[in-house]
């Protein structure tokens, strides 16, 4: 048998449907207990990275299924054998990556409709399953089940598909909470389809905790996620463009970026629908999880504003994110930067109020999150004078961020093309 057949009959003896009731019913510490279970997760773990180790050799389809079962597995054994969770591993925020298919440097229409259809897919199987429990179809016993808060998320959720571009806007079949219970596939055949749905919908969110606002806060981020690629490959795409001096391709991105921005606030409001003492109830279990190692949103907070100096100690000391450091260099000019050297041509005007729309939606995001959850009091999300679970200040450190305004820029000289850097030249995931 070759390596991949041998992992593949591995990997259809490890029963997801039952790793994934457990997690929920039981929570991640009854399952770190388990040691058997741990080491059959650490076996696999070692398995997947030995095929994927080769991966040059494989065919494209092999290579695909290795990388989403190598980062599933990853992220579990972190979280199974480690004090305290990381963001990327808490979130899954690695299989979600590969799943997104953003490792490049464009967004093509269809690269971007790719990423709308995952976001889509996470928010549907968000909505079902607020909709089971309200129903009373869910039979996963979870604490702190309030219908009155699973209602008011569910409407605001409900909403963020008006928001979701043209014909991706239709209904999307299958959802990982009506498939869980009785679900049949195996880690093997959930990683060999191709088209990820199954890993969306299979594995992608594990809670810590029996909490079932927990549930909600992963999908939550995971939405946060799939937008922030998608604004920050469209943002790197509109910078490459305005380098070439194609004004009317920059403001395509810069607009398809500012799709992607819109319902960020509306992730915060559903945010907002948790009581705090909710939140309180599985806070502690995140561990050192924080988005501040959240690298699509460093990226695209360093695209579009410039590294901002009252950073520059978080991401240093972030290893996650501490290559979006090198975008600090001379020559390097972020987007509402392009705003003061536009001139009042048409198509440079058009340009212009692209980047304001851009700004202003990146804007209300960023002061929701700061005032209405970090800072928010009696009875607040975090103890007063917290600090963040990422190791910052917690409110002080967002609430000293100043990024510069996009309206706010004055009209400068003639733009440079020199000055541009392309957006080819800072590559994602290189740390
Ligand atoms: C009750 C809910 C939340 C609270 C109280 C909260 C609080 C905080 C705090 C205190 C920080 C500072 C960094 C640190 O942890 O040391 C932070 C950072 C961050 N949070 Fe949240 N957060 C919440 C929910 C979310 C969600 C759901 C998302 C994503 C959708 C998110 C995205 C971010 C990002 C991207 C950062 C990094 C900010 C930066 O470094 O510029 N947060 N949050």
């Amino acid at each position: 048998m070759t390596d991949t057949t041998q992992l593949w009959t591995r990997l259809d003896t490890f029963d997801l449907t039952d790793y994934t009731d457990r997690s929920h019913r039981q929570g991640r510490d009854a399952l770190r207990g388990d040691a058997v279970l741990v080491d059959q997760i650490r076996a696999l773990t070692d398995a997947t990275a030995a095929v994927r180790k080769d991966a040059e050799r494989l065919s494209p389809g092999t290579r695909h299924a290795a990388e989403t079962a190598g980062l599933f597995l990853d992220a579990q054994e972190y979280l199974l054998t480690h004090d305290k969770p990381r963001y990327e591993q808490y979130a899954s925020v690695g299989l979600l990556r590969h799943l997104l298919r953003v490792d490049g440097n464009t967004a093509s229409r269809a690269e971007r409709a790719h990423i709308w259809l995952v976001f889509r897919r996470i928010l549907e199987a968000q909505l079902e399953f607020e909709l089971a429990a309200l129903a009373g179809i869910s039979d996963l016993d979870k604490r702190e089940f309030s219908p009155e808060v699973a209602r008011n998320r569910y409407l605001i959720l409900a909403e963020m598909r008006e928001l979701v571009p043209g014909r991706l806007g239709g209904r999307v079949v299958g959802s990982r909470w009506l498939t869980m219970p009785s679900g049949d596939r195996t880690l093997r055949q959930v990683a060999r389809d191709r088209s990820g749905t199954a890993a969306i919908e299979r594995l992608l969110l594990f809670p810590q905790t029996t909490c079932y606002d927990e549930v909600a806060f992963l999908s939550q981020i995971q939405l946060g996620e799939c937008l922030f690629w998608g604004a920050l490959l469209c943002v790197r795409q509109a910078l490459a463009a305005v380098a070439a001096g194609r004004l009317a391709s920059a403001t395509g991105h810069v607009r398809a970026a500012a799709q992607f921005a819109h319902p960020l606030i509306k992730i915060f409001q559903s945010v907002r629908a948790m009581p705090p003492a909710h939140f309180h109830s599985f806070r502690e279990q995140t561990g050192n999880a924080s988005a501040v190692q959240c690298e699509s949103w460093q990226m695209l907070d360093a695209h579009l504003y410039g590294v901002l100096p009252e950073k520059v100690e978080a991401l240093d000391s972030t290893p996650e994110v501490r290559h979006v450091l090198t975008l600090d260099r001379p020559g390097f000019v972020p987007l509402v930067q392009v705003v003061a050297g536009l001139g009042e041509t048409p198509e440079e005007r058009l340009l212009r109020d692209e980047i304001i729309t851009l700004d202003q939606r990146v804007r209300a995001w960023r002061a929701f999150h700061t005032r209405q959850l970090a800072g928010r009091q009696n009875p607040g999300y975090l103890p007063e004078d917290a600090c963040g679970s990422g190791g910052t200040a917690g409110f002080p450190y967002l609430a000293a961020q100043r990024p510069p305004r996009a309206s706010g820029m004055v009209k400068g000289s003639v733009i440079n093309s020199d000055q541009w850097v392309a957006s080819g030249d800072t590559k994602i995931g290189t740390r």
